[in-house]
């Protein structure tokens, strides 16, 4: 199509020589407003690419990197900590409970760590989860609930074979290993329902009674009260770690599953240890 640029008679500018069925269009200029900022973002853009790192291995000629602040920032915040961070290492965990400030600056410290380490496990407050992982805000205790004993394991773990001073106790497989016949098992499983008072067949249950003072009691107490020393949970209440129906205990007793809880001595600061020790007693179930 041939093109005629004229000027328009009414605006008195130009058209752009395009023209459908006599209709033509005006080649309006663009608002030198509008040109002028277009011209300063190229200018800006340019100058960005200069300064700032645009491209792999162009660091830009102002040297920031968003990186390196981010570092930096943190390592003046972990500068700013780090007195604070040097008293909650040297101090023990009783000496940080009776301090008001440092206690504080633990518990605070210690909700952070356990949010990042300990809460897959033990749940968001520490309210424990079905399968083995015991509640840490109530005062029943399979180790212990003294500052000692809860920093003890969170130092060394639990089976986790990382450290010679682990909490350590296997639970027979008496199913498993024919230690215990299944008419035994079903007697002995009776008796511990008997212990909260829920066992429906008494004559087991007076049967399972021995078999659980001859293979039991050691580890779990006679009266089923528990034992820290073995890490025998107590089996007289309502706290279950692996479930409290009949068959859930039978099947455990068959073929026991043992808990597994790393050691956090060598992954973090002791510092953090302290701090998880304080705010884990203060959870509620601290002794
Ligand atoms: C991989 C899972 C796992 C992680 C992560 C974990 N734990 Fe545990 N924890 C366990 C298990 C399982 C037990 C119970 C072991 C047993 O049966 O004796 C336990 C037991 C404990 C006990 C002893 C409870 C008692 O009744 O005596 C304390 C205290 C404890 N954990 C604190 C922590 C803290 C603090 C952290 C984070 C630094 C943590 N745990 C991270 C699995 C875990
Ligand atoms: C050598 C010590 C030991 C002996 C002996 C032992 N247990 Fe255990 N038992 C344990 C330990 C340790 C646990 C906890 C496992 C864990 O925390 O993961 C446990 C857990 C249990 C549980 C699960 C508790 C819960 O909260 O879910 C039951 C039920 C149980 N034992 C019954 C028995 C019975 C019945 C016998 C005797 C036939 C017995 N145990 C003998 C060490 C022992």
């Amino acid at each position: 199509m041939p093109t005629k640029i004229e000027k328009d008679s009414i605006t008195g500018t130009d058209t752009t020589g395009h023209e459908w069925d006599g209709l033509k269009e005006l080649n309006t200029p663009l608002p030198k407003w509008w040109l002028w900022t277009f011209y300063a973002t190229i200018v800006w853009g340019i100058a960005f690419v200069i300064i700032y790192p645009s491209f792999p291995y162009w660091r830009g000629t102002s040297g920031w990197i968003a990186r390196e602040a981010i570092v930096a920032e943190m390592a003046e915040v972990r500068a700013q900590q780090e007195p604070m961070l040097a008293r909650l290492r040297e101090a023990t965990p009783a000496a940080i409970a009776a301090d008001p400030e440092l206690r504080a600056f633990a518990v605070a410290g210690g909700r952070v760590a356990f949010a990042n380490n300990c809460a897959g496990c033990h749940g968001a407050g520490g309210q424990g989860a079905q399968g083995g992982y015991p509640a840490l805000v109530d005062d029943d205790w399979i180790w212990g609930g003294s500052l000692e004993a809860i920093q003890h394991t969170i130092r060394h773990g639990i089976r986790s074979n990382e450290s010679d001073e682990q909490r350590q106790s296997m639970m027979p497989r008496f199913g498993a290993d024919g230690l215990l016949t299944p008419a035994q098992i079903n007697d002995v499983t009776e008796h511990v329902l008997s212990l909260t008072n829920r066992a429906t067949d008494a004559a087991a249950a007076g049967r399972g009674a021995e078999i659980f003072a001859e293979q039991c009691a050691s580890c779990h107490g006679e009266r089923g009260e528990g034992n820290r020393e073995f890490g025998g949970p107590r089996l007289n209440d309502q706290v279950w770690l692996y479930g409290s129906s009949r068959d859930q205990i039978a099947a455990f007793i068959r073929n026991p599953r043992m808990g597994v809880m790393p050691s956090w001595q060598g992954r973090l600061d002791p510092a953090v240890i302290n701090m998880l020790t304080v705010y884990v007693h203060a959870l509620g179930g601290g002794e």
